[in-house]
Protein backbone atom coordinates (compact mmCIF):
# COMPACT_ATOMS: atom_id res chain seq x y z
CA UNK A 1 0.00 0.00 0.00
CA UNK A 2 2.80 2.03 0.93
CA UNK A 3 4.26 1.90 -2.13
CA UNK A 4 1.30 2.82 -4.30
CA UNK A 5 0.87 5.70 -2.58
CA UNK A 6 4.41 6.59 -3.00
CA UNK A 7 4.47 6.04 -6.49
CA UNK A 8 0.91 7.98 -7.11
CA UNK A 9 3.16 11.03 -5.78
CA UNK A 10 5.85 10.58 -8.55
CA UNK A 11 2.95 10.94 -11.61
CA UNK A 12 2.95 14.49 -12.50
CA UNK A 13 5.58 15.41 -15.39
CA UNK A 14 5.48 11.25 -16.79
CA UNK A 15 6.59 11.22 -20.19
CA UNK A 16 4.72 8.94 -21.97
CA UNK A 17 6.63 5.45 -22.48
CA UNK A 18 6.74 3.69 -26.35
CA UNK A 19 5.47 -0.27 -26.66
CA UNK A 20 7.95 -2.23 -24.93
CA UNK A 21 5.93 -2.13 -21.38
CA UNK A 22 2.95 -3.66 -23.39
CA UNK A 23 5.13 -6.32 -24.37
CA UNK A 24 4.47 -8.54 -20.75
CA UNK A 25 0.98 -7.75 -20.84
CA UNK A 26 0.27 -8.98 -24.22
CA UNK A 27 2.36 -12.30 -24.27
CA UNK A 28 0.61 -12.95 -21.09
CA UNK A 29 -2.51 -12.74 -22.70
CA UNK A 30 -1.26 -15.01 -25.81
CA UNK A 31 0.23 -17.52 -23.54
CA UNK A 32 -3.00 -17.69 -21.43
CA UNK A 33 -4.88 -21.16 -22.98
CA UNK A 34 -0.84 -22.68 -23.07
CA UNK A 35 -0.60 -22.63 -19.33
CA UNK A 36 -4.20 -24.25 -19.22
CA UNK A 37 -2.23 -27.19 -21.81
CA UNK A 38 0.08 -27.12 -19.20
CA UNK A 39 -2.33 -27.45 -16.04
CA UNK A 40 -4.01 -30.63 -18.12
CA UNK A 41 -0.36 -32.03 -19.00
CA UNK A 42 -0.12 -32.39 -15.32
CA UNK A 43 -3.27 -33.51 -13.94
CA UNK A 44 -3.53 -35.87 -16.63
CA UNK A 45 -6.34 -37.92 -17.92
CA UNK A 46 -6.09 -41.10 -15.81
CA UNK A 47 -8.08 -40.46 -12.74
CA UNK A 48 -5.32 -41.46 -11.01
CA UNK A 49 -4.72 -39.68 -7.39
CA UNK A 50 -1.79 -36.94 -7.43
CA UNK A 51 1.68 -37.08 -6.44
CA UNK A 52 2.58 -34.01 -3.94
CA UNK A 53 4.49 -32.77 -6.65
CA UNK A 54 1.81 -33.17 -9.19
CA UNK A 55 -0.63 -31.12 -7.03
CA UNK A 56 1.92 -28.48 -6.26
CA UNK A 57 2.86 -27.97 -10.10
CA UNK A 58 -0.88 -27.84 -10.90
CA UNK A 59 -1.07 -25.36 -8.35
CA UNK A 60 1.25 -22.73 -9.20
CA UNK A 61 0.31 -22.87 -13.15
CA UNK A 62 -2.58 -22.85 -12.17
CA UNK A 63 -2.33 -19.59 -9.70
CA UNK A 64 0.07 -17.89 -12.83
CA UNK A 65 -3.08 -17.79 -14.80
CA UNK A 66 -4.09 -14.52 -12.19
CA UNK A 67 -1.27 -13.24 -12.41
CA UNK A 68 -1.86 -12.21 -15.96
CA UNK A 69 -4.78 -9.46 -15.35
CA UNK A 70 -2.45 -8.43 -12.54
CA UNK A 71 0.90 -7.48 -14.73
CA UNK A 72 -1.71 -6.06 -16.67
CA UNK A 73 -3.12 -3.73 -14.00
CA UNK A 74 -0.16 -2.62 -12.55
CA UNK A 75 1.51 -2.20 -16.27
CA UNK A 76 -1.03 0.36 -17.03
CA UNK A 77 -0.98 1.91 -13.47
CA UNK A 78 2.88 2.33 -13.46
CA UNK A 79 3.19 2.94 -17.50
CA UNK A 80 2.52 6.08 -19.17
CA UNK A 81 1.69 4.22 -22.55
CA UNK A 82 0.05 5.65 -25.61
CA UNK A 83 -3.61 5.33 -24.98
CA UNK A 84 -4.05 2.90 -27.49
CA UNK A 85 -1.93 0.86 -26.03
CA UNK A 86 -3.20 1.36 -22.48
CA UNK A 87 -6.38 0.35 -23.55
CA UNK A 88 -4.85 -2.62 -25.35
CA UNK A 89 -3.63 -3.75 -21.65
CA UNK A 90 -6.80 -2.83 -20.41
CA UNK A 91 -8.37 -5.51 -22.13
CA UNK A 92 -5.35 -8.21 -21.83
CA UNK A 93 -7.13 -8.76 -18.15
CA UNK A 94 -9.79 -10.08 -19.83
CA UNK A 95 -8.35 -12.92 -21.30
CA UNK A 96 -9.17 -15.29 -19.18
CA UNK A 97 -13.07 -14.72 -19.09
CA UNK A 98 -12.55 -13.90 -23.27
CA UNK A 99 -11.36 -17.46 -24.11
CA UNK A 100 -14.75 -19.38 -22.36
CA UNK A 101 -16.81 -16.62 -24.47
CA UNK A 102 -14.74 -17.60 -27.23
CA UNK A 103 -14.66 -21.17 -26.88
CA UNK A 104 -18.68 -21.56 -26.75
CA UNK A 105 -18.91 -19.03 -29.78
CA UNK A 106 -17.15 -21.19 -31.73
CA UNK A 107 -19.21 -24.59 -30.50
CA UNK A 108 -22.24 -22.64 -31.17
CA UNK A 109 -20.93 -22.07 -34.69
CA UNK A 110 -20.19 -25.36 -35.09
CA UNK A 111 -16.63 -24.10 -36.38
CA UNK A 112 -14.21 -26.77 -36.95
CA UNK A 113 -11.18 -24.77 -35.72
CA UNK A 114 -8.81 -24.85 -32.77
CA UNK A 115 -9.47 -22.44 -30.35
CA UNK A 116 -5.93 -22.16 -29.84
CA UNK A 117 -5.79 -20.70 -33.57
CA UNK A 118 -8.11 -18.45 -33.08
CA UNK A 119 -7.03 -17.31 -29.68
CA UNK A 120 -3.52 -16.01 -31.25
CA UNK A 121 -4.77 -14.88 -34.10
CA UNK A 122 -7.05 -12.49 -32.15
CA UNK A 123 -4.46 -11.04 -30.16
CA UNK A 124 -2.06 -10.71 -32.88
CA UNK A 125 -4.23 -8.62 -34.64
CA UNK A 126 -5.39 -6.37 -31.83
CA UNK A 127 -1.75 -5.87 -31.04
CA UNK A 128 -0.82 -4.76 -34.18
CA UNK A 129 -4.11 -2.27 -34.59
CA UNK A 130 -3.02 -0.71 -31.23
CA UNK A 131 0.67 -0.06 -32.03
CA UNK A 132 -0.74 1.29 -35.52
CA UNK A 133 -2.82 3.63 -33.34
CA UNK A 134 -0.21 4.00 -30.59
CA UNK A 135 2.13 5.41 -33.36
CA UNK A 136 -0.12 8.20 -34.94
CA UNK A 137 -1.75 9.16 -31.88
CA UNK A 138 -2.13 12.66 -31.04
CA UNK A 139 -2.12 13.19 -27.15
CA UNK A 140 -5.76 12.36 -26.16
CA UNK A 141 -7.41 14.95 -23.76
CA UNK A 142 -10.27 13.02 -21.69
CA UNK A 143 -13.88 14.64 -22.37
CA UNK A 144 -15.34 15.29 -18.93
CA UNK A 145 -17.21 12.20 -17.71
CA UNK A 146 -21.33 13.21 -17.17
CA UNK A 147 -22.04 12.75 -13.38
CA UNK A 148 -25.69 10.86 -14.66
CA UNK A 149 -23.49 8.05 -16.20
CA UNK A 150 -21.89 7.49 -13.26
CA UNK A 151 -24.98 8.20 -10.98
CA UNK A 152 -27.04 5.74 -12.93
CA UNK A 153 -23.89 3.06 -13.46
CA UNK A 154 -23.58 2.96 -9.18
CA UNK A 155 -27.68 2.71 -8.29
CA UNK A 156 -28.20 -0.07 -11.08
CA UNK A 157 -24.94 -1.57 -9.19
CA UNK A 158 -26.71 -0.95 -6.18
CA UNK A 159 -29.85 -3.04 -6.79
CA UNK A 160 -28.22 -5.65 -8.55
CA UNK A 161 -26.49 -6.11 -5.80
CA UNK A 162 -29.42 -7.86 -4.39
CA UNK A 163 -29.49 -10.63 -6.64
CA UNK A 164 -25.32 -11.12 -7.07
CA UNK A 165 -24.88 -11.44 -3.15
CA UNK A 166 -27.32 -14.34 -2.84
CA UNK A 167 -25.78 -15.84 -6.46
CA UNK A 168 -22.55 -16.29 -4.82
CA UNK A 169 -23.92 -16.81 -1.69
CA UNK A 170 -25.51 -19.63 -3.05
CA UNK A 171 -22.62 -20.61 -4.97
CA UNK A 172 -21.15 -20.69 -1.31
CA UNK A 173 -23.16 -23.34 -0.27
CA UNK A 174 -21.91 -25.80 -2.91
CA UNK A 175 -19.26 -26.15 0.15
CA UNK A 176 -21.85 -28.54 1.94
CA UNK A 177 -22.28 -30.34 -1.28
CA UNK A 178 -24.93 -30.48 -4.69
CA UNK A 179 -28.06 -31.03 -2.83
CA UNK A 180 -27.63 -27.57 -0.66
CA UNK A 181 -26.65 -25.96 -3.61
CA UNK A 182 -29.64 -27.02 -4.89
CA UNK A 183 -31.84 -26.40 -1.89
CA UNK A 184 -31.07 -23.26 -1.97
CA UNK A 185 -31.41 -22.10 -6.13
CA UNK A 186 -34.82 -23.50 -5.61
CA UNK A 187 -35.70 -20.62 -3.16
CA UNK A 188 -33.68 -18.26 -5.12
CA UNK A 189 -35.53 -19.00 -8.65
CA UNK A 190 -38.96 -18.59 -7.21
CA UNK A 191 -37.93 -14.77 -7.30
CA UNK A 192 -35.44 -14.30 -9.88
CA UNK A 193 -36.80 -16.27 -12.24
CA UNK A 194 -40.53 -14.68 -11.78
CA UNK A 195 -41.90 -13.64 -15.39
CA UNK A 196 -41.18 -9.66 -14.77
CA UNK A 197 -37.95 -10.05 -12.36
CA UNK A 198 -36.05 -12.11 -15.04
CA UNK A 199 -36.27 -10.03 -18.03
CA UNK A 200 -35.65 -6.93 -15.65
CA UNK A 201 -32.53 -8.38 -14.00
CA UNK A 202 -31.02 -9.11 -17.95
CA UNK A 203 -31.64 -5.89 -19.09
CA UNK A 204 -30.14 -3.56 -15.68
CA UNK A 205 -27.10 -6.53 -16.02
CA UNK A 206 -26.98 -5.24 -20.10
CA UNK A 207 -27.41 -1.55 -18.54
CA UNK A 208 -24.88 -2.07 -16.38
CA UNK A 209 -22.16 -3.48 -18.90
CA UNK A 210 -22.95 -0.67 -21.27
CA UNK A 211 -22.61 2.53 -18.78
CA UNK A 212 -19.40 0.19 -17.52
CA UNK A 213 -17.74 0.15 -20.96
CA UNK A 214 -18.50 4.14 -21.62
CA UNK A 215 -16.72 5.43 -17.91
CA UNK A 216 -14.13 2.41 -19.05
CA UNK A 217 -13.30 4.10 -22.25
CA UNK A 218 -13.57 7.21 -20.74
CA UNK A 219 -11.14 7.21 -17.63
CA UNK A 220 -8.85 4.72 -19.91
CA UNK A 221 -8.04 7.90 -22.25
CA UNK A 222 -5.53 8.92 -19.48
CA UNK A 223 -3.15 7.85 -17.00
CA UNK A 224 -4.96 7.09 -13.52
CA UNK A 225 -4.10 6.22 -9.46
CA UNK A 226 -4.10 2.62 -8.57
CA UNK A 227 -8.07 2.33 -7.32
CA UNK A 228 -9.05 3.61 -10.56
CA UNK A 229 -7.27 1.61 -12.98
CA UNK A 230 -8.34 -1.43 -11.22
CA UNK A 231 -11.73 -0.29 -10.57
CA UNK A 232 -11.76 0.18 -14.89
CA UNK A 233 -9.57 -3.29 -15.29
CA UNK A 234 -12.11 -5.11 -12.72
CA UNK A 235 -15.30 -3.52 -14.36
CA UNK A 236 -13.49 -4.31 -18.22
CA UNK A 237 -13.55 -7.61 -17.13
CA UNK A 238 -17.00 -7.97 -15.57
CA UNK A 239 -18.38 -6.91 -19.07
CA UNK A 240 -17.26 -9.82 -20.95
CA UNK A 241 -17.61 -12.23 -18.23
CA UNK A 242 -21.77 -10.77 -18.08
CA UNK A 243 -21.63 -11.18 -21.83
CA UNK A 244 -20.48 -14.69 -21.39
CA UNK A 245 -21.85 -15.75 -18.30
CA UNK A 246 -25.37 -14.43 -19.77
CA UNK A 247 -24.60 -16.56 -23.58
CA UNK A 248 -23.80 -19.25 -21.76
CA UNK A 249 -26.84 -19.65 -19.60
CA UNK A 250 -29.17 -18.02 -21.52
CA UNK A 251 -28.21 -19.11 -25.07
CA UNK A 252 -25.80 -22.15 -25.10
CA UNK A 253 -27.54 -23.84 -22.22
CA UNK A 254 -31.18 -23.11 -22.01
CA UNK A 255 -31.92 -22.37 -25.86
CA UNK A 256 -29.60 -24.39 -27.69
CA UNK A 257 -28.97 -27.84 -25.67
CA UNK A 258 -32.25 -27.48 -23.72
CA UNK A 259 -29.96 -28.26 -19.93
CA UNK A 260 -30.52 -27.50 -16.86
CA UNK A 261 -28.40 -24.69 -15.68
CA UNK A 262 -27.91 -26.27 -12.27
CA UNK A 263 -24.80 -27.45 -10.34
CA UNK A 264 -24.15 -29.95 -12.45
CA UNK A 265 -24.03 -27.85 -15.56
CA UNK A 266 -21.61 -24.96 -13.49
CA UNK A 267 -19.26 -28.00 -12.19
CA UNK A 268 -18.83 -28.83 -15.65
CA UNK A 269 -20.94 -32.30 -15.76
CA UNK A 270 -19.11 -35.20 -14.98
CA UNK A 271 -15.32 -35.01 -15.99
CA UNK A 272 -15.79 -31.84 -13.51
CA UNK A 273 -13.48 -29.05 -13.53
CA UNK A 274 -10.06 -29.68 -13.14
CA UNK A 275 -9.34 -33.05 -15.19
CA UNK A 276 -11.35 -32.11 -18.56
CA UNK A 277 -9.23 -30.06 -20.92
CA UNK A 278 -12.12 -27.94 -22.18
CA UNK A 279 -13.78 -27.35 -18.51
CA UNK A 280 -10.53 -26.13 -16.65
CA UNK A 281 -10.39 -23.07 -18.56
CA UNK A 282 -13.59 -22.10 -16.17
CA UNK A 283 -11.80 -22.24 -13.06
CA UNK A 284 -9.98 -19.18 -13.55
CA UNK A 285 -12.86 -17.76 -14.89
CA UNK A 286 -15.01 -17.84 -12.56
CA UNK A 287 -12.37 -17.34 -9.69
CA UNK A 288 -11.80 -13.94 -11.43
CA UNK A 289 -15.24 -12.95 -12.32
CA UNK A 290 -16.03 -13.53 -8.13
CA UNK A 291 -12.67 -12.08 -7.33
CA UNK A 292 -13.31 -8.60 -9.37
CA UNK A 293 -17.79 -8.56 -9.24
CA UNK A 294 -16.75 -8.12 -5.33
CA UNK A 295 -13.80 -6.42 -5.19
CA UNK A 296 -15.35 -3.67 -8.23
CA UNK A 297 -17.95 -3.11 -5.76
CA UNK A 298 -15.46 -2.41 -2.91
CA UNK A 299 -13.77 0.27 -5.45
CA UNK A 300 -17.18 1.67 -5.70
CA UNK A 301 -17.67 1.95 -1.33
CA UNK A 302 -14.46 3.58 -1.39
CA UNK A 303 -15.59 6.39 -3.67
CA UNK A 304 -18.51 6.89 -2.10
CA UNK A 305 -16.79 6.90 1.37
CA UNK A 306 -14.12 9.36 0.54
CA UNK A 307 -17.17 11.11 -1.10
CA UNK A 308 -18.48 11.21 2.69
CA UNK A 309 -15.54 12.49 4.05
CA UNK A 310 -13.57 9.56 5.37
CA UNK A 311 -9.67 10.20 5.18
CA UNK A 312 -7.97 8.50 2.23
CA UNK A 313 -6.09 6.06 4.70
CA UNK A 314 -9.48 4.86 6.04
CA UNK A 315 -10.85 4.88 2.14
CA UNK A 316 -7.90 2.64 0.86
CA UNK A 317 -7.93 0.52 4.07
CA UNK A 318 -11.62 -0.28 3.21
CA UNK A 319 -11.24 -0.89 0.01
CA UNK A 320 -7.71 -3.69 0.79
CA UNK A 321 -10.57 -5.53 3.54
CA UNK A 322 -12.69 -5.93 0.69
CA UNK A 323 -10.50 -7.25 -1.62
CA UNK A 324 -8.95 -9.51 0.53
CA UNK A 325 -12.44 -10.97 1.43
CA UNK A 326 -13.34 -11.03 -2.54
CA UNK A 327 -10.33 -13.45 -3.06
CA UNK A 328 -10.86 -15.23 -0.16
CA UNK A 329 -14.58 -16.05 -1.00
CA UNK A 330 -13.66 -16.75 -4.53
CA UNK A 331 -10.85 -19.07 -3.67
CA UNK A 332 -13.91 -20.55 -1.09
CA UNK A 333 -16.47 -20.96 -4.14
CA UNK A 334 -14.32 -22.32 -6.51
CA UNK A 335 -12.76 -25.03 -4.43
CA UNK A 336 -16.79 -25.97 -3.66
CA UNK A 337 -17.30 -26.49 -7.36
CA UNK A 338 -14.11 -28.97 -7.16
CA UNK A 339 -15.02 -30.49 -4.85
CA UNK A 340 -13.91 -29.20 -1.38
CA UNK A 341 -16.72 -30.22 1.33
CA UNK A 342 -17.43 -28.81 4.50
C1 LIG B 1 -18.53 -19.04 -9.46
C2 LIG B 1 -19.13 -18.13 -10.19
C3 LIG B 1 -20.45 -18.35 -10.85
C4 LIG B 1 -21.06 -19.53 -11.22
C5 LIG B 1 -20.57 -20.93 -11.04
C6 LIG B 1 -22.33 -19.17 -11.82
C7 LIG B 1 -23.24 -20.07 -12.32
C8 LIG B 1 -24.52 -19.78 -12.72
C9 LIG B 1 -25.57 -20.72 -13.00
C10 LIG B 1 -25.46 -22.22 -12.87
C11 LIG B 1 -26.66 -20.02 -13.38
C12 LIG B 1 -28.05 -20.56 -13.71
C13 LIG B 1 -28.97 -20.28 -12.51
C14 LIG B 1 -30.35 -20.89 -12.64
O1 LIG B 1 -30.59 -21.66 -13.56
O2 LIG B 1 -31.18 -20.59 -11.79
C15 LIG B 1 -26.31 -18.65 -13.37
C16 LIG B 1 -27.13 -17.62 -13.72
C17 LIG B 1 -26.81 -16.30 -13.67
N1 LIG B 1 -25.63 -15.74 -13.21
FE1 LIG B 1 -24.05 -16.79 -12.50
N2 LIG B 1 -22.46 -17.82 -11.81
C18 LIG B 1 -21.32 -17.28 -11.23
C19 LIG B 1 -21.03 -15.94 -11.04
C20 LIG B 1 -21.83 -14.90 -11.47
C21 LIG B 1 -21.51 -13.50 -11.35
C22 LIG B 1 -20.22 -12.94 -10.75
C23 LIG B 1 -22.56 -12.82 -11.89
C24 LIG B 1 -22.75 -11.34 -12.06
C25 LIG B 1 -21.83 -10.52 -12.40
C26 LIG B 1 -23.55 -13.77 -12.32
C27 LIG B 1 -24.75 -13.47 -12.91
C28 LIG B 1 -25.72 -14.39 -13.27
C29 LIG B 1 -27.02 -14.05 -13.80
C30 LIG B 1 -27.56 -12.65 -14.02
C31 LIG B 1 -27.70 -15.24 -14.07
C32 LIG B 1 -29.08 -15.43 -14.70
C33 LIG B 1 -30.13 -15.65 -13.63
C34 LIG B 1 -31.36 -16.28 -14.20
O3 LIG B 1 -31.36 -17.50 -14.39
O4 LIG B 1 -32.31 -15.56 -14.46
N3 LIG B 1 -23.06 -15.04 -12.06
N4 LIG B 1 -25.00 -18.52 -12.95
Amino acid sequence: MGAIVKADRMRSGDVVVGVTPAIAPVVGAVSYPFLLVIFHQIVGRSGNPLSTLQVIAASVVLASTAAIPAVAIWTVYRCNLPTALRRLCYFTVVAPTLYVFLGVLLTLAGANISDLVVWVGVWLLLAGIAVIAGRSEESVVPGKIPTWLRVAHGISAAILCAYILFHLANHLVGLRGPAAHAQVMAAGRSIYRASIIEPLLVMMLLFQVATGLQLAWRWSASRQDFFRTFQIASGVYLAIFILCHMNSVFVYARLVRGIQTDWTFATGSAPGLLRDPWNIRLVPHYAIGVFFVLSHLASGARIVALSHGLVRLGANRLWLFGATLSAAIAIAILSGMCGVRV
